[in-house]
């Protein structure tokens, strides 16, 4: 008989957690933009046993109705100009929504629903700047509704397993982190410009792919607070037609590259640790390095992968010593056989359900958040700058 733990992965009626999923009590689901991420999101909500979609928006006339049609959503209503007229329809009677903009459209929608009442489900970076992610959770607090960011590698069994590695005690006391990977070539434009404008994306690498870098190792050391940053930022990749676009696209593209392909930085995080992070689109190179954590007793090293998008290019080493003899032990890939998209949705599904804490709580993520705004700001002061976080 198959081991129970291991029963019902590829069955949706059942939770993350293994428990049964209360099918008779249904989640009314909207999403908001979409586009490309949307179509996963759309995939997992329509896996699970106690959604309704009822509402699509998006700001270009008609792409919502497309979207549903697509997936086979039958009655669900998609006639809205924005995210704003969607949230307004009080006869779609709301419980959730999954926002899917791009990142200069996260902070103003998700502030709509949770000032609706809605619970939302914002696709990462949490936002372009720290300013906007402290105004969208001081409307989280005064919802009391669930916000949870799309930070979906946490729901990675390897991802986990450097958190547990850390938290064991295993390396001792950390003092020095290398985060962060790239591409060699990988700006990516394969759906349009909404990555590399500015109005649109706000920030490039250092927000698409750096904030997965920078929540790898944040989580697992439990989110310590950044303390100071000296960053660089810079777009030598993205404004040259000969990297940015693909054919007939290269020479325009190129012009409208307005965020950075490339950034890096020194953080001092509290407790004395600093974290030395680097992250490209495109770069002359195959990885700026692996992710490295290292203690007093032990370091970890984490292969970095080829496109960067928050995961674990192969199996981890631990270099310690045993018996006075060092040594180092693998720790071998841990195959996963659940989607981490349906992850994702389920975990934030059952925290709009049964309440408690989000999957992906903003409170970490704001300091997530914070780097990246330190990074902007330091490189655009050219000097290393003091990360202060708002109450909230
Ligand atoms: N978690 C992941 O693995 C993952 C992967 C890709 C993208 N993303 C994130 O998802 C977001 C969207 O990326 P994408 O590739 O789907 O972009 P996209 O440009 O393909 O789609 C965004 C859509 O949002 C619509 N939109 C913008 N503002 C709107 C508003 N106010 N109301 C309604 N619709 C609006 C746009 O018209 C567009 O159709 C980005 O922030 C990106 O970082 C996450």
């Amino acid at each position: 008989m198959a081991d129970k733990s291991m029963a019902g992965l590829n069955d949706f009626s059942v939770k993350a957690d293994g428990a049964a999923v209360d099918a008779s009590k249904k989640v009314k689901v909207g999403i908001i933009g979409c586009g490309w991420i949307a179509e996963s999101h759309i995939k997992a909500f329509l896996n699970q046993p106690d959604v309704e979609i009822v509402a699509a928006a998006d700001i270009i006339p008609g792409k919502a109705a497309k979207f549903l049609e697509k997936f086979g959503v039958e009655g669900a209503k998609t006639d809205y100009a924005s995210h704003k007229e969607m949230l307004d329809d009080e006869s779609l009677a709301l419980d959730a929504v999954s926002i899917c903009t791009y990142n200069c459209q996260h902070a103003e929608p998700a502030i709509y629903a949770l000032n609706k009442g809605v619970h939302v489900l914002l696709e990462k970076p949490f936002t372009v700047t720290l300013d906007e992610a402290v105004e969208v959770m001081k409307a989280e607090k005064a919802s009391g509704k669930v916000l949870s960011i799309g930070f979906q590698p946490r729901f990675d069994e390897n991802m986990k397993m450097i958190k547990k590695i850390v938290q064991s005690g295993e390396l001792g006391d950390i003092y020095y982190i290398q985060t962060g990977g790239g591409r060699r070539r990988g700006i990516p434009t394969p759906h349009g410009t909404t990555f590399i404008e500015k109005d649109t994306a706000g920030i490039g690498a250092l927000g698409d792919i750096g904030c997965y870098s920078l929540d790898m190792v944040l989580n697992a050391l439990g989110y310590p607070k950044p303390l100071t940053v000296s960053g660089y930022k810079s777009s030598l990749f993205g404004t040259d037609p000969k990297y940015c676009g693909y054919g007939k696209n290269a020479e325009k593209y190129s012009k409208l590259f307005g965020v950075d392909d490339f950034a890096a930085a020194f953080i001092r995080l509290e407790g004395g640790i600093v974290l030395d992070f680097r992250i490209a689109w495109a770069m002359n190179l195959d990885t700026p390095g692996d992710t490295i954590i290292l203690g007093t007793k032990g370091g970890l090293r984490i292969p970095s992968t080829e496109c960067w998008n928050g995961s674990v290019g192969g199996p981890m080493k631990i270099y310690h010593e045993v018996s006075g003899v060092q040594v180092e032990t693998e720790i071998p890939i841990i195959k996963m056989n659940k989607g981490l998209f349906d992850l994702k949705i389920r975990t934030f599904l059952d925290a709009c359900k049964n309440g408690g804490e989000a999957p992906v709580p903003s409170s970490q993520i704001l300091y997530n958040q914070a780097i990246i705004d330190g990074i902007a700001k330091s490189a655009a002061a050219g000097r290393e700058v003091e990360i202060v976080i708002p109450e909230i």
